[in-house]
């Protein structure tokens, strides 16, 4: 798969930006740039990293914890060693042969959740093969009910214990960096509308190696429309004009999906009480990482009023932003069950498939482990509000909607 590809530095991977890095020297630019980018102006992109600064630790001094710190979470059910769950990032086919498989194997060795995107590039039973974890199913209506529904009779029989719907997707946000880079030539057939970007991915002769040999553009294994083929990648951004999610989509879903439902994308106490109301187990705060809407608040700032509207109903995760292991033990304080990491991950896969992704849940461990004994909390069941200092207009819910 590429020699290199597998392994990291020197120099020395100490922290996420340093994954980032590293995946930026390695992948064509307009693979990092999928990863890495957001939409429009990427406000919210930054803005979801930058506000978690404007919450200030209050640490117990004088506590010494001799005993490991606790870092096991119980989500739906299920007990996760720790609080960071792999986040649905799509095309991780692209970013390294062993794609969804690879992060999927070492989620599971980190006692984790891996959570599949549709938009993979490997068949979603050998993925779930793949890990020791619990692995949750993600769906976009891609392809239609008749699609959707197989892919979902699918995920049951594989034995993934959660489905989770994305509702903040009803068109693909612009990230002008793909534009910009001919993502979409790239993806499609004519090779005389590919040759202007083709020097960039040239560039990059291991990574280009690996993608020929792991067979080039992988399909959709998992989006089938009855009586098809699989849909390709390149087709995907079109068929997300008809894929959004209703919430009366979500009642033909329950009716296949027998077990917990997650609803992704929920930034409004509105929204999350309509979620419990259609019977959500858990949802997660997101703004998709700054890829759909842009100028939406950071995930971090809409937690506190997402979790004061469910109020114990229902599970509360979050997404976005998150760089290290403090930013997750702030998103816990203020009421996150658990935390979904994509690019802090991701960049891991570009960089150095399995090796980077196992790195970079390492290095959250470590940060959680240290930020909690500099705290002086034994256990992320323990954390709470009194361990922060949020700004005061946080305190202040919004509750418009
Ligand atoms: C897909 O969901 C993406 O954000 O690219």
């Amino acid at each position: 798969m590429g020699s290199g590809h597998g392994t990291l530095g020197p120099p020395k991977v100490v922290n996420i930006e340093d994954l980032r890095r590293l995946a930026h020297r390695r992948l064509p630019r307009p693979v990092f740039d999928y990863l890495d980018g957001g939409a429009e102006d990427e406000l919210t992109l930054r803005e979801n990293t930058r506000a978690f600064q404007d919450i200030h630790f209050r640490p117990r001094g004088a506590v010494v914890i001799k005993e490991k710190c606790d870092l096991a979470v119980r989500v739906l059910g299920q007990e996760l060693l720790s609080p960071a769950v792999l986040a649905p990032v799509g095309y991780s086919r692209l970013m390294h042969p062993g794609g969804e498989v690879a992060a999927a194997q070492a989620a599971g060795e980190a006692g984790t959740a891996y959570i599949l995107s549709t938009i993979s590039g490997h068949k979603l039973e050998a993925v779930k093969a793949a890990t020791t974890g619990p692995a949750w199913y993600q769906l976009y209506l891609l392809g239609g009910q008749g699609a959707a529904e197989a892919g979902i009779e699918r995920a049951q029989r594989a034995g993934y214990s959660a489905l989770v719907i994305t509702v903040d997707t009803p068109v693909a946000g612009m990230r002008e960096r793909d534009p910009r880079n001919g993502m979409k030539e790239l993806l499609g057939k004519s090779f005389l509308a590919k040759l202007p970007y083709l020097l960039e991915i040239m560039a990059h002769p291991r990574w280009l190696a690996a993608f020929l040999v792991d067979g080039g553009m992988p399909r959709l294994e998992n989006i089938v429309v009855p009586g098809q083929e699989p849909m390709k990648l390149v087709d995907v951004a079109a068929a997300l004009v008809d894929a959004a999610v209703t919430w009366a989509d979500l009642r033909w879903i329950r009716k296949v999906w027998t077990g917990p439902i997650v609803v992704k994308g929920i930034l409004t106490a509105g929204d999350a009480r309509r979620a419990v109301d259609e019977g959500a187990a858990a949802v997660v705060v997101s703004n998709h990482g700054g890829r759909q809407l842009d100028s939406v608040s950071a995930t971090i700032r809409a937690l506190p009023e997402v979790v004061s509207a469910v109020h114990g109903r229902t599970e509360v995760l979050m997404d976005g932003g998150v760089r290290r292991g403090s930013d997750i033990v702030k998103a816990i304080c203020l009421g996150a069950r658990a935390v979904l990491v994509g690019r802090a991950y991701a960049y891991g896969l570009g960089a150095a498939g399995k090796a980077g992704v196992t790195r970079a849940l390492e290095i959250l461990r470590a940060d959680i482990e240290r930020t909690l004994r500099l705290l002086g909390c034994p256990s992320v069941a323990t954390l709470d509000r009194s361990y922060v200092e949020v700004p005061h207009a946080w305190e202040c819910q919004r509750e418009t909607n």
